[in-house]
């Protein structure tokens, strides 16, 4: 099976390709080259290769909320477990991180309530948020569902 690896400046092109490709379909958000860019130590990636074949990002929002985003796999490559590896790395950096809540916005809940994460009001998440929801074209009609996923809280640290 292919790696999941850290993504590097030279996946850049691939990824923003694979990203829009998406977007385009209405599947997920369009993401800039510059974003891309200037997020690259976020991203995770898989190649096959020279061939860059998904992608997904986790990018810390504040000290209690992360966010996985742009999660990608080419349709070749799909129901193959890549996806769910993808989120695995992201779940595991934000616990390495110390993160206690990761959230995604998404067209596919089912797919991360497989993972764990469970559906919430929108309005339930930090308004930090939405600073990047005033850049996207379908503000304020967002029609994405939001998910979060809790790590669980260590006995000793409940008292
Ligand atoms: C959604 C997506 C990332 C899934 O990636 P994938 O590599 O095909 O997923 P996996 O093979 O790892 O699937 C893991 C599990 O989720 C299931 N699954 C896959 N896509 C699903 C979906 N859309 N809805 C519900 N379950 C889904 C699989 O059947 C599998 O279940 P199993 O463990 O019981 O066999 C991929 O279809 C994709 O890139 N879609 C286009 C972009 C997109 O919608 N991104 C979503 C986030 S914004």
């Amino acid at each position: 099976m292919n790696r999941v690896e850290k993504a590097r400046i030279s996946d850049v092109a691939q990824m923003h390709q694979l990203i829009n490709y998406f977007a385009d379909k209405d599947e997920m958000l369009a993401r800039p080259l510059s974003e891309i860019y200037e997020n690259i130590r976020d991203y995770f990636v898989v190649r096959e290769g020279e061939r860059l074949i998904a992608c997904a990002a986790l990018h810390v929002i504040w000290s209690d909320l992360a966010e996985i985003k742009s999660l990608a796999v080419t349709e070749d490559s799909q129901e193959q477990g890549i996806g769910a590896q993808l989120v695995a790395a992201c779940l595991n950096e934000a616990k390495e991180l110390g993160t206690p809540t990761v959230f995604c916005l998404t067209y596919r809940p089912a797919f991360f309530e497989k993972f764990g994460f469970s559906q919430v009001d929108k309005m339930e998440l930090p308004h930090k948020i939405w600073a990047e929801c005033y850049r996207c074209p379908k503000f304020p009609n967002c029609d994405e569902v939001a998910l979060i996923y809790r790590f669980e809280v260590p006995a000793s640290s409940q008292d």
